[in-house]
């Protein structure tokens, strides 16, 4: 995988996309006109089906009656194969890190199954359910407050040994927790010393170095680099992609920065309002969009090159994303989409491949839910 070069000019931005540099994709996009041959990737790792959870609104102080739900997420469906990132993007609460929470087992699905390696793990307790936990790690969002800083480096990212000792018997912890120190690039010299003494980028390490203690083989990345400065970005995105091609892991990995998500994944899922919009290759997403909300965010991204940025047409959203709670009829997108008709809110659209596309040799082939999925190339101009 090439170095990722992240520069800090991005000139614009929308509600819910982080600014981003897309001088490496927009020069991709040029250089990418040959339809990608399907690849075998062998049984997936990961394969979520319908995973579904609502959390209940409730009223009343001493007799909680519940009045509605929370649809966060409301089927959602993918496979994660051994070795790939699939990136998940989409807007502030459309239930990425719900979807990260599930696949924990931090949270219980409302309905659905995540299978792991074959065997749905949302049914698992006891000794088979702290095995399976050990091979899905997480990698949280925020350096400076998923550390506790009153415990050492070394403390924290031995933690997880107490829960699994046949990982690292208690004689060989310091020497394990060293050696994770040197893979994420620390002095294995500063085992003992504090959060507080690190930069965010080196606390980051400290997450990865923690959630690589137990060999885990999938890592779930919830906006790894989003707190961190650009400059820092950088360096982390490219120690996970070392790491990745090292021990052979399976990310799946949640940003708001669609130039990062490009950069790291090998397949991305858009989701809006707690289900998958579309879901492909990279290129397929970024150079072959179908889904008109994938087209509006990626219509969104800045594009430094002044020639090109006047050229290139940009889709504005219109109205507030609709509650969760309340999500409109038939598909869910209607409301802000420009192409919506008579049937757009009576049926629901299905994550599939558009009748239009099937068996035809074209990127446009790949899931979208949209009943009038046509491809617009947005970010190649
Ligand atoms: N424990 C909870 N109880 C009630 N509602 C919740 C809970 N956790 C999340 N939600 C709601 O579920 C929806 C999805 O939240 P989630 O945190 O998964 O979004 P997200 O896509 O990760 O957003 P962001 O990009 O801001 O991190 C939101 O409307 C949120 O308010
Ligand atoms: S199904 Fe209709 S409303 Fe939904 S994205 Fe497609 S055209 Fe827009
Ligand atoms: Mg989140």
């Amino acid at each position: 995988m090439a170095e990722f070069d992240k520069k800090d000019d991005a000139v614009d931005a929308t509600p819910g996309i982080s600014e981003v540099d897309v001088v490496e994709a927009a020069t991709e996009t040029a250089a990418v006109a040959a339809i990608e041959a399907p690849v075998d990737r062998g049984e997936p790792i990961l394969q979520v089906r319908n995973l579904v959870k609502h959390f209940p609104l409730t009223q009343g102080i001493l007799f909680k009656k519940q009045i509605g739900a929370v649809r966060a997420v409301d089927g959602v469906s993918f496979d994660l194969h051994q070795g790939e990132t699939l990136g998940i993007v989409g807007e502030s609460g459309c239930g990425k890190s719900t979807v990260a929470k599930l696949l924990m087992l931090l949270e219980t699905a409302t309905s659905g199954e995540v299978f792991y390696k074959g065997q749905d793990i949302t049914k698992l307790s006891g000794r088979a359910l702290k095995a399976v936990r050990r091979n899905i790690q997480m990698v949280f969002q925020d350096p400076y407050t998923s550390l506790n800083p009153r415990m050492t480096v070394g403390d924290i990212i031995g933690e997880p040994f107490e829960i699994h000792p046949e990982v690292a018997p208690k004689g060989d912890r310091r020497r394990k927790v060293q050696e994770l120190l040197d893979v994420v690039g620390l002095n294995p010299e500063y085992i003992n010393r504090y959060p507080h003494q690190f930069s965010g980028g080196q606390r980051q390490r400290i997450g990865i170095a923690r959630g690589l203690a137990l060999q885990p083989e999938i890592i779930i990345c919830d906006e790894p680099v989003s707190a961190l400065d650009v400059s820092v970005q950088a360096q982390v995105i490219n120690l996970m992609a070392k790491l990745q091609d090292e021990f052979n892991l399976s990310y799946i990995f949640i940003a708001h920065d669609l130039s990062i998500v490009r950069h790291i994944s090998d397949r991305v899922g858009v989701m809006y309002l707690g289900r998958m919009a579309e879901i492909g290759s990279d290129e397929q997403i970024y150079e072959h969009p179908t889904h008109p909300y994938t087209q509006a965010l990626l219509s969104a991204v800045p594009v430094p090159d002044p020639e090109a940025r006047e050229g290139r047409e940009r889709i504005i959203l219109t109205g507030d994303v609709p509650s969760p709670a309340n999500p409109p009829s038939g598909c869910r997108f209607r409301t802000r989409c420009w192409k919506a008709e008579e049937r757009c809110s009576t049926e629901e659209p299905v994550l599939a491949i558009p009748t239009r596309f099937q068996g035809v040799n074209t990127p446009a082939a790949h899931e979208s839910a949209c009943h009038f999925a046509e491809e617009k190339a947005v970010l190649a101009i």
